[in-house]
């Protein structure tokens, strides 16, 4: 049996970032038969339409763009992990949105089952962001896992020297949210 792939989108670039650490975490929570990896994209170029327009001649769709592209139709899943900046997900996180959005006739999006995991330092957990990308992608059709939602507050105090979530109750709440995630993925290939 192949091993189902799932696409982890981190929104921050930035090196120590708690959305990337937390990632590596729940990587680690898929059960045996996935295989989660983050899909980089801190190096896609800022999304022109001029790219995907069919009359417009003299702009190749860059390679990273196709890659990305394929890399999440090729998933059985997509999971979001991502900071909030300004009340909202991180540019980078929605240039990935709008990269994987076109061309019309073939969204990498579309169907795809997804779950999102925001956090932020503060007490409110990137609420905004998780909600704001609900929405961006509510266009494209794909299953979102709805309960439990996961805002992880005050993120900097949940992980201990090598990155690992030490909180206890916080790896539970991660692991039954994957859980659910993994379930609906099942259910969708049904
Ligand atoms: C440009 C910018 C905007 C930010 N806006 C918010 C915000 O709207 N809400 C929030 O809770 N934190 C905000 N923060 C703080 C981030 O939560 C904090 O920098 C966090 O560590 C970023 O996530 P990361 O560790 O995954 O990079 C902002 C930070 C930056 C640099």
């Amino acid at each position: 049996m192949h091993e189902k792939k799932i696409a982890v989108l981190v929104g921050s670039l930035r090196r120590g970032s708690y959305a990337r650490k937390t990632a590596l975490n729940v990587i680690e929570m898929f059960p045996a038969g996935y295989r989660a990896e983050i899909v980089e994209i801190g190096e896609l170029p800022l999304y022109n339409f001029d790219y995907d327009d069919p009359n417009e001649t003299g702009f190749p769709v860059p390679e990273s763009y196709t890659r990305f592209r394929e890399r999440i139709k090729a998933a059985a899943g997509v999971l979001f992990v991502s900071a909030e900046n300004n009340r909202t997900i991180p540019a980078c996180l929605k240039n990935a949105v709008d990269i994987g959005s076109k061309p019309n006739s073939d969204v990498a999006w579309k169907n795809k089952p997804t779950a999102i995991i925001s956090h932020s330092v503060g007490k409110m957990g990137g609420y905004s962001a998780s909600k704001n990308l609900r929405l961006a992608l509510s266009y494209f059709d794909m299953p979102i896992l709805g309960q439990p939602e996961v805002f992880l507050g005050n993120s900097p105090d949940l992980f201990d020297a090598e990155g690992r979530i030490h909180v206890e109750s916080t790896r539970a709440f991660l692991q039954g949210h994957i859980d659910r995630f993994v379930a609906l993925i099942e259910k969708h290939a049904a």
